[in-house]
């Protein structure tokens, strides 16, 4: 089972078990972190999962793909290392990512 650290907004980091084969906010959910709403239940159109992953883990994922680098547009406080939590597959291989849950938009 992968683990996540995931920082939210107020500054806290907490480690939860992940469930590898379902998208990081699924597992995000599932281990608690409400503040990750996901609005559109991972569909790719509301942009309330989004997260800013930890530099040493973003080579290691999919590359971004056109949906939802669109839907990362919108948002004013996109960053280098944003990605949106329900387009990513959590794997064994991500075992450990690190995250941080994006401000509100
Ligand atoms: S859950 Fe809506 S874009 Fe990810």
């Amino acid at each position: 089972m992968p683990t996540v650290s995931v920082t939210t907004r107020d500054g806290r980091t907490k480690e939860i078990v992940g469930t590898a084969g379902r998208s990081l906010m699924e597992s995000l959910r599932g281990g608690g972190i409400e503040e990750v709403l996901a609005l559109c239940g991972g569909c790719c159109s509301c942009g309330t999962c989004h997260v800013y992953v930890a530099e040493d883990w973003i080579a290691r994922l999919p590359p971004i793909g056109d949906d939802e680098d669109d839907l990362l547009d919108f948002s004013d406080v996109r960053q280098p290392n944003s990605r949106l939590s329900c387009q990513i597959r959590l794997t064994d291989v991500l075992d450990g990512i690190a995250v941080t849950v994006a401000p509100e938009d």
